[in-house]
C-alpha cells in the first residue's frame, strides 16, 4: 500500500507539486514559505501554498488552500498529503490545518519534508489529532 513509508517513491509527485506550490507562496509578513500538495483518489494532484494578508488573521495555510482547491474541483477523498517547510527539520501542520483535513481524511498519511535538506517525516492524522472532533459527532 503507497503512502505507507516516507520512502515510496509514490510520493515523489506530490513532493514537486509541492515544491512548485512553495515558491509560489505569498508570505511577505512572515517570510515563511509553505507548499502542500494532496492526493486524491481519483490519481489527480492538488496544491496549495500560504497565502497571508495585511490584516494578519486573513492567512490562509498551504495545507487549506490544496484542500480548499481539491473540494472546489470535486475531490473529496485523499490518499496522502506532503507539507513542505524549510529546514532544517520539517514543520507540522498547525491546528487549523489539522481539523480542516480531518474532516475529508481521518487518517491520512501526511510526508513532513524541507525544500533544501533530506528531511522525512511521516505522521498520520490520527496521531497528531487525537480525540478528533469530525463529522462522526454529529451524527449522535
Ligand atoms: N503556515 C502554513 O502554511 N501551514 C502550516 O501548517 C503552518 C503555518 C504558514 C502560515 C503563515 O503564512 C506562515 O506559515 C507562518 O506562520
Amino acid at each position: 500500500m503507497p503512502f505507507d513509508r516516507a520512502d515510496d517513491p509514490a510520493w515523489d509527485p506530490l513532493i514537486d507539486a509541492a515544491r512548485v506550490a512553495m515558491a509560489r507562496s505569498y508570505s511577505p509578513y512572515s517570510h515563511y514559505p509553505v507548499g502542500a500538495a494532496l492526493q486524491c483518489s481519483d490519481g489527480s494532484v492538488v496544491a496549495g501554498c500560504n497565502v497571508e494578508n495585511a490584516s494578519y488573521g486573513g492567512t490562509i495555510c498551504a495545507e487549506r488552500g490544496a484542500l480548499m482547491a481539491a473540494v472546489a474541483g470535486g475531490r473529496r477523498v485523499f490518499d496522502g498529503c506532503v507539507v513542505m517547510t524549510r529546514g532544517p527539520e520539517p514543520a507540522h501542520p498547525c491546528g487549523l490545518c489539522r481539523q480542516a483535513l480531518y474532516e475529508f481524511a481521518p487518517e491520512l498519511p501526511i510526508l513532513l519534508v524541507t525544500h533544501n535538506t533530506d528531511a522525512r517525516r511521516l505522521v498520520f492524522m490520527q496521531d497528531i489529532l487525537p480525540g478528533a472532533f469530525g463529522p462522526k459527532d454529529l451524527k449522535k
